[in-house]
């Protein structure tokens, strides 16, 4: 095992070349730690001469770190066993002699087409049966053995090659696990989930009544009745479905685990990742059972250009992936420079919103700003994907802000180690976005990343910095937990939210909330099941809207999709129905749960109703913003051993004026009062104190 923190790597390990005996360190591994700048590496797709133009550019622009061999199965062995790796060889002397740190991906992730040709078994299937070709990428069943043989052939091959090559920093297995082929519904992946369904159950009986098989003449009598929930006539078995979601995720997860141990076992002092997809449309791996397998998180994030959000989901995915890492930095592997080409409409980023969203990633934990991918490609699928060689050349938008940020991150050195201090928590549960947005529900309006966005856009919005944490956190140091539609909730979980609130803090619970066991069962008695009495209500009847209609309520809020036949049970109601089916029925409410205070929001509220209820419970908590910023302005802290970093990122278009001491870090200006952050700036400023000061 290689010794580093959980979940995070030493950021001198991985931002700049490992220092190898009897060479000078690389340029990013000077004291006091540095920040990975860099990206996806393709030299495959171009010529040598090309190549060493690549070195030159990189230096120009600072580059410490990239990620090589993401996609070159097909070139690192061209035919079965035979494995050619004097190209690569030559790309990772060349980084090296140029000071560049290799994440060395193992190829994995797209099998060559002789592979798919001789094993036509392992591409995947679909629910209704339809086998996906090759052609694009990813064709693989995860539950393929004859895959995952390859794979770690593959991966252990290049450890024994190039495992002591100065040059590796980091092992990246695969690439975005789950991103096309999460589920396979194929014979070989019916037999491994009826194999992960003993290891679970036991025996029959327990699985049928996990699944609830007396409904619909269901019951199973032998394990090879036992299918994936392939396409039927009618709506398929939700727990069934749920637990094909978990069992496809813990697939997922030994394909990581087969390559990672290869891997491990013979360079075990370098460490492993593989690349995460948080971001706003990637449901179908759980990260939380993966956060504990990797040496570093690492993950890609892009933006949806037609969220005028998505700043703000940015913050949040950010966040997220704060939580896997349990805190500790962790790295974005991915973002793009400009445009992405696989949206409907692919825009480029306006003036400054590079630096802006790179530096909000790392004002949120990430050691480093990473792309995909380094030169944009001439050929294939991804050719007007922006990049950070872009193919109008140097003399570009992007470039400069390429070398721009380059710079930035440089300056930034000393963040690398630090860590966010977060006022609030935010309970965040892939389980229950599967089960929420499930098939036959009360009402399709109702969607799970929906409810979390607007409750943390208004947390955002209010300046408040969210740690998000899984529903079985330990809550009990935070003054403010929120739980937005935490539809499936174990009775652990649940108790850890009664824990904290009887201990004097505050929770504010959407609608949804506790209303199924693990197994997807409802819990009787009332809504919202396991957290009727800590909130001091019982709802009676569901009452969705019908699509487009609002309601209003008695204090001023109009509210949409959702409403509830909602009886106070010991709370009291902050806002009740004007109009719509429930006139004078409790919409809000606020229960005294021991020390502390329990607020229920039944309704969809509009985002200034969000915006105040949440501004209301924070105020009741005593949770102040980290700094009073007009709203679009985002302030963030991280807090080093002997400083503090204060992040000021103005989204707005009019320059804002901070209070500021200390020294800032970007323009490199000594403060002692005020600093002013132009529209569209960031600002980055060192202050006093930290960890080891009274900077807290
Ligand atoms: C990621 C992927 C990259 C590239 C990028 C384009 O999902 O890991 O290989 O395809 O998206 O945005």
């Amino acid at each position: 095992m290689t010794e580093v923190p959980p979940g995070g790597v030493p950021a001198r390990r991985i931002a700049g070349a490992r220092p190898h005996p009897g060479e000078p360190p690389g340029r990013a591994a000077r004291p006091g730690g540095s920040l990975a700048f860099g990206a996806d590496y393709n030299p495959e797709q171009w010529s040598p001469e090309v190549w060493r133009e690549d070195l030159r550019l990189m230096g120009e622009a600072g580059v410490t770190m990239v990620t090589v061999a993401v996609f070159s199965w097909a070139l690192l062995e061209p035919a079965p066993g035979r494995y050619d790796f004097e190209w690569l060889a030559a790309v990772l002397d060349g980084l090296h002699e140029a000071g560049i740190a290799v994440d060395l991906a193992t190829g994995t992730a797209s099998p060559p087409p002789w592979f798919s040709r001789a094993h036509p078994e392992t591409l995947p299937v679909t629910e209704d049966g339809a086998r996906l070709w090759p052609g694009g990428r990813q064709a693989w069943c995860p539950s393929s053995p004859v895959y995952r043989r390859a794979a770690t052939a593959l991966a252990s091959a290049l450890a024994r090659r190039f495992g002591d090559h100065p040059a590796l920093v980091l092992w990246h297995v695969g690439n975005e696990y789950g991103c096309h082929n999460a589920h396979c519904y194929c014979d070989t992946s019916a037999a491994a989930f009826r194999a992960w369904l003993r290891a679970r159950y036991g025996d029959l009986d327990a699985l049928n009544d996990a699944w609830g098989t007396a409904f619909w003449s269901q019951r199973y009598g032998d394990w090879e009745e036992v299918l994936p929930p392939r396409a039927a006539p009618a709506f398929r078995n939700p727990t069934q479905r749920l637990d094909f979601r978990r069992f496809s995720c813990d697939e997922l997860l030994d394909c990581y685990r087969a390559e990672r141990d290869a891997l491990r076992a013979i360079t075990p002092d370098v460490p492993i990742t593989t690349n995460f997809m948080v971001q706003q449309f990637a449901r179908n791996v759980d990260y939380w059972r993966w956060a504990g397998e990797v040496d570093i998180v690492t993950n890609d994030h892009y933006m949806h250009a037609a969220d005028p959000d998505a700043h703000i989901e940015l913050a949040f995915s950010a966040d997220v992936v704060r939580g896997l890492a349990g805190g500790a930095p962790w790295l974005l592997m991915e973002h793009a420079t400009s445009a992405v080409n696989w949206q409907p409409r692919n825009l480029a980023k306006r003036p400054g919103e590079l630096l802006r969203n790179s530096l909000a990633h790392v004002a949120r934990g990430s050691d480093g700003a990473m792309f995909f991918q380094w030169r944009a490609s001439r050929a294939g699928a991804e050719k007007y994907h922006s990049a950070l060689v872009p193919h109008a050349g140097t003399d570009t938008k992007v470039w400069r802000d390429v070398v721009k940020l380059g710079t930035a991150l440089q300056r930034l050195a000393p963040v690398a180690g630090s860590r966010v201090v977060a006022d609030v928590a935010l309970v965040f549960d892939w389980e229950s976005w599967w089960t929420v947005e499930a098939d036959a529900r009360p009402s399709v309006d109702v969607g799970y990343l929906d409810q979390v966005h607007a409750l943390y856009r208004a947390l955002w919005r209010a300046g408040v910095t969210v740690d998000v944490v899984p529903p079985e956190a330990d809550l009990r140091e935070r003054r403010v937990v929120v739980v937005p539609a935490l539809h499936m909730v174990s009775d652990d979980a649940a108790a850890r939210v009664h824990d904290v609130v009887a201990a004097g803090g505050s929770a504010l619970i959407t609608f949804l909330s506790g209303i199924v066991d693990p197994n997807d069962h409802i819990r009787l008695g009332g809504y919202p099941g396991a957290f009727r009495d800590l909130l001091g209500v019982r709802v009676e009847e569901f009452f969705p809207l019908p699509a487009g209609r609002t309601v209003r309520l008695d204090d001023g809020a109009t509210a949409s999709v959702w409403t509830e036949l909602l009886h106070l049970r010991g709370a009291q109601a902050v806002a009740c129905y004007r109009d719509g089916p429930l006139p004078g029925v409790p919409a809000i409410t606020r229960n005294t749960f021991g020390d502390g205070t329990g607020w229920y929001v039944a309704t969809r509220l509009d985002d200034d109703g969000t915006q105040r209820l949440v501004e209301l419970v924070l105020a009741q908590a005593g949770v102040s913003p980290a700094m009073a910023v007009p709203r679009g302005v985002e302030v963030v802290r991280r807090v080093g051993d002997d400083a503090v970093y204060v992040f000021v990122i103005n989204h707005t278009d009019a320059a804002v004026e901070v209070p500021a001491r200390g020294m800032e870090l970007l323009r490199d200006v000594p403060l002692d009062d005020a600093l002013t952050v132009p529209a569209g700036e960031v600002a980055v400023i060192r202050e006093p104190g930290g960890r080891g000061g009274d900077g807290r």
